[in-house]
């Protein structure tokens, strides 16, 4: 006999502002958080996951879900199994409301959490409510503080993926981004004079070499302090996927070529210019491996673009580059001793 317990659960909808009432089924023997799974790579990424586990409750998560991706899942595959929570990485005092709740809640354990949600600032410097700049605070400091705050309800041998991307690397093509340069995530967060006037997409290849960073100092630590956990942490480059809401605040024309012109020309600009294109269906399958595979369980530290393993750039892997970000991170995020020697020890 099946037991169903049915909680409720109360939040506020970030994008009306109302509370939102979803019942979550507390039978499941896992969760996996997709941040950024209302829609483009994490909505197939969630997908993917709640197809292969309908045992494990999937929450999808972002500031709005006006697709109403989790319904959207639920009804596809014929399951319940999928949840939206929102979630706003731009202000950390909602993160930790977010994470407030979880504690509330006695979910299942956390199996993986895919950090995905990602934002790119076209035009000029945009700070967050924090005083953050926009696309490092969403891309790597939410996401940090997400990680420190959960930590502690991670099952044994959970697994944390980070979608960066290959625009990270300045020796890979990448499209007319610019090349990233890492002074110090002190200058990532608080633009100086000189760094105030970057183009956004520099700030965004900068946020995902960031992504890569972090990734690197978080696995090691863990390996080092808690290895008793076998908690992983990988690096993806899902390559390019014309078509996302990436785009977004690009100007008209931009937009236009995103949206409608590039999705049609993927066959071709992989046959001829750059087989590293996708269209985010592809590259979730990719995703979903590393937060589920058999094949890539206690693959830790590593950068995988698609399916395989490749090196990530240069910088990423300078361990005074790795070590003043985590350092900058916890020093941050950390209100008092007591947090900062939580978020040190993975307690
Ligand atoms: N598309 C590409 O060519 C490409 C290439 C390499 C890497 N990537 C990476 O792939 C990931 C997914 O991007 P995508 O292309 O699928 O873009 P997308 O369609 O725009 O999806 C981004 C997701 O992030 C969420 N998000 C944005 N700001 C957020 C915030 N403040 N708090 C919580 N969630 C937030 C969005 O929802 P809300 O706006 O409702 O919050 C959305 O669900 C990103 O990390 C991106 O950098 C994309």
């Amino acid at each position: 006999m099946r037991f169903e317990i049915y909680l409720e659960t109360k939040i506020i909808d970030y994008s009306s502002g109302l509370p939102n009432r979803i019942l979550v089924n507390m039978s499941y023997q896992r969760t996996i958080i997709v941040t950024g799974g209302t829609v483009g790579l994490g909505y197939y990424t969630a997908l993917e996951i709640a197809k292969a586990h309908p045992e494990y409750l999937v929450v999808v998560s972002s500031r709005t879900d006006r697709e109403h991706a989790a319904d959207a899942i639920n009804k596809t595959l014929g399951q319940r199994n999928t949840v939206y929570i929102p979630l706003d990485l731009s202000n950390l005092q909602k993160v930790r409301a977010y994470a407030e709740d979880w504690a509330a809640k006695s979910y299942p354990p956390i199996q993986a959490l895919v950090f995905n949600a990602g934002l790119q600032f076209p035009g000029g410097l945009t700070k967050t409510v924090d005083g953050l700049e926009s696309t490092f605070a969403i891309n790597h400091v939410g996401h940090a503080l997400l990680f420190h705050l959960l930590c502690l309800y991670l099952a044994p041998k959970a697994r944390v993926v980070i979608t960066s991307s290959g625009t990270h690397d300045p020796d890979q093509i990448s499209g007319g981004m610019p090349k990233p340069k890492y002074i110090s995530a002190e200058v990532l967060a608080h633009p100086t004079a000189a760094t105030a006037t970057d183009p956004g997409r520099k700030r965004y290849v900068e946020s995902k070499l960031a992504n890569v960073l972090w990734g690197y100092a978080l696995g090691r630590r863990l390996q080092e302090r808690v290895p008793e956990r076998g908690i992983t942490v990988t690096s993806f480059d899902p390559g390019l996927m014309p078509g996302t809401g990436l785009a977004r605040e690009a100007n008209a024309f931009e937009k236009f070529l995103w949206m409608r012109v590039l999705p049609k020309l993927i066959p071709l600009i992989r046959a001829l210019i750059f087989s590293n294109v996708h269209r985010p269906q592809e590259s979730a399958v990719a995703l979903a491996r590393l937060v589920i595979g058999a094949d890539v369980e206690g693959e830790s530290g590593k950068y995988f673009e698609g399916m395989k393993v490749i090196k990530s750039s240069k910088d990423s892997y300078d361990v005074a580059k790795q070590d003043d970000l985590w350092m900058w991170t916890v020093g941050y995020l950390a209100k008092g001793d007591g947090e900062r020697e939580r978020f040190e020890q993975f307690k």
